[in-house]
């Protein structure tokens, strides 16, 4: 069982960073849906050399997803509809999180609800079994996922958002983040109102919607129709998220989209970002993250920096 103490010690101090609450050894993460409940990819990548990691998202009950095929590449992209494929909030307390608790980086789970009353319930259940024995590091809600009652992504809806963040915020005590869609017009009123019920952080952004065609069947090849788009394509339009709410917020700020090298983590950490979750790269190279993490003291000695912290949102605004 790692001490939480190994779980943020940094092996180079230049790289910790604190984003409010949340204290993490370095700024890369791994983000949901891309990396399974840890334990598929704990033989393959080093743990403890990574900032924390982001479970797939859970739900209240087991959800079997959307019909296949739900993942097509696209260029430097894809596009996946997996529709919150999991297996509940049950078998996650009782086969995921004792797992999760020897991971040794800091974990943070990623829940999504029907409603804000679902998102508390979870939220409140998950708060009861940390304080029994810990092992979440912060609670991520995936606010990209379609409300029930109003069908609209609760992100896109700054009420909506709001009345999430707000309701969980009453039952979870930890760090507390809220991942953002960027299928809106501007990110800001999602991000002011989050930040305004008490998040502690915001984690910019989920996939963009897109689809594919079949033209010669004259079908789309999703069998949700629309799907996610994820992956180096998305890169300049996540980076533009980051700096445009880094330009207006002063809230901790976790960049994600299209990140593969360490070019694209100095980008998002110049750009305003405070550290970076990693997504579709894992699928290529599993061990991505801990590259970047290598990779990250040479590139702040090219900026003449001491820190990471240094450098976040240092970007020169016209
Ligand atoms: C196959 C796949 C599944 C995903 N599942 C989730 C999920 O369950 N919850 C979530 O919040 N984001 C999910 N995402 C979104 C990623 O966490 C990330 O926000 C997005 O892919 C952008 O980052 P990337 O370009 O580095 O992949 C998923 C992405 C992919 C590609």
């Amino acid at each position: 069982m790692s001490t939480d103490a190994d779980k943020v010690n940094a092996d180079d101090a230049r790289l910790a960073v604190r984003l409010g609450p949340l204290v993490l050894r370095n700024p890369i993460l791994t983000a949901s849906g891309t990396f399974g409940y840890v334990r598929e990819m704990a033989g393959i990548v080093d743990l403890s050399r990574l900032g924390g990691v982001v479970p797939k998202t859970i739900t209240l009950q087991p959800r079997i997803g959307n019909p296949p095929p739900r993942i097509v590449e696209t260029p430097s992209g894809m596009l996946n509809s997996i529709g919150l494929d999991n297996d509940g909030l049950d078998h996650f307390l009782k086969v995921h999180l004792p797992f999760l608790r020897t991971v040794p980086t800091q974990v943070i789970v990623n829940i999504a609800g029907k409603t804000a009353e679902e998102f508390a319930l979870m939220a409140e259940r998950l708060a009861e079994a940390n304080a029994l024995a810990g092992g979440i590091a912060g609670l991520e809600l995936n606010l990209s996922c379609p409300n029930v009652a109003g069908g609209v992504d609760f992100a896109v809806d700054s009420s909506l958002t709001e009345a999430v963040v707000n309701r969980v915020r009453k039952v979870w005590p930890g760090p507390l983040l809220a991942k953002l869609t960027p299928n809106v017009h501007s990110i800001l009123p999602a991000a002011q109102a989050a930040v305004a019920a008490g998040a502690d952080v915001l984690s910019l952004v989920n996939t963009f919607l897109g689809m594919a065609v079949d033209w010669r069947r004259r079908v789309p090849v999703l069998g949700n129709v629309t799907g996610g788009l994820s992956g180096p394509a998305i890169k300049p339009m996540a980076l533009r998220l980051v700096y445009q709410a880094a330009e207006k917020l002063a809230v901790p700020i976790i960049g994600i989209g299209g990140i593969s090298t360490i070019d694209d983590v100095m980008e998002y950490l110049v750009a305003g970002a405070w550290a970076v979750q990693v997504g579709t790269a894992n699928f290529f190279n599993p061990t991505v993250s801990v590259k970047l993490v290598d990779q990250l003291p040479e590139a702040l000695d090219q900026l003449g920096a001491n820190s990471v912290a240094e450098i976040i949102n240092s970007i020169r605004r016209p």
